[in-house]
């Protein structure tokens, strides 16, 4: 989702305090991250705790960024097989990094192929 698209989600002020540089320190966990955008762990968890299957975060990831289906040439494949926190593990990765194929494919297939880059 644009970034365009998810200040008007969120309202200018909240918008503002996401994107301020202190929110990307360049070692912040990807949950803090959010969690720091105003709605602490209840913005991905129900009550503030985890569920046992991750569906209720999957669907809140999906609130904001739309489904696998919409999104580009790596995440549109994984539509229906995969949740976002396979990929994006956000308790450990920091904002920037981004999820490598191999675990799962043993092709030597990367994001940059999809994507052209
Ligand atoms: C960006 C969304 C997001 C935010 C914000 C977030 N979490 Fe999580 N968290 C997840 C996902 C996704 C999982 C893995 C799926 C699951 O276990 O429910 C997870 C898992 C967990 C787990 C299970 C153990 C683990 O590390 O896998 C705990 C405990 C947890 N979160 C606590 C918290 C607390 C406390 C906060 C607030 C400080 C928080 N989370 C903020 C998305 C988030
Ligand atoms: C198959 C692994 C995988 C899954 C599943 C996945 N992602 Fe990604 N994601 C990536 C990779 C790799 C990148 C960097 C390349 C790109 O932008 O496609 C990325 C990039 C992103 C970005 C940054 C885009 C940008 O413009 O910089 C966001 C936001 C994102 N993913 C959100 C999500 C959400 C939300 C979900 C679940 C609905 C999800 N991802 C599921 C691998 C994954
Ligand atoms: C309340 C709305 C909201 C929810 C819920 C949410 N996100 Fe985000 N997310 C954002 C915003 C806003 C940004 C910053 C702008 C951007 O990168 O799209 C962001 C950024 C990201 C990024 C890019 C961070 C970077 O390294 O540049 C990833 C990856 C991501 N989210 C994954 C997830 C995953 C996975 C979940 C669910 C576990 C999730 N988000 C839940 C709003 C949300
Ligand atoms: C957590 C495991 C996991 C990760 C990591 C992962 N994938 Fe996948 N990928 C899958 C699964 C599961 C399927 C569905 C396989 C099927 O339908 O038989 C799939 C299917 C695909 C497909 C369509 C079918 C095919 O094999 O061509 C593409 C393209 C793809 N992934 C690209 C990527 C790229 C690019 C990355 C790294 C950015 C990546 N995947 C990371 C699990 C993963």
């Amino acid at each position: 989702m644009s970034k365009k698209l998810l200040s008007a989600l969120f309202g200018a002020s909240l918008a503002a305090l996401a994107m301020s540089p202190a929110a990307f320190a360049a070692d912040q966990k990807i949950n803090e991250f959010h969690a720091d955008m105003g709605g602490g762990c209840e913005t991905c968890h129900k009550d503030g705790a985890p569920s046992s299957d991750g569906v209720y975060e999957f669907q809140q990831c999906q609130s904001c960024h739309g489904p696998l289906a919409d999104m580009d040439a790596v995440h549109k494949p994984h539509d229906g097989k995969l949740q976002c926190n396979d990929c994006h593990k956000v308790h450990d990765e920091v904002v920037g990094q981004r999820p490598t194929c191999e675990g799962c494919h043993d092709d030597g297939r990367t994001a940059e192929k999809i994507l052209g880059k």
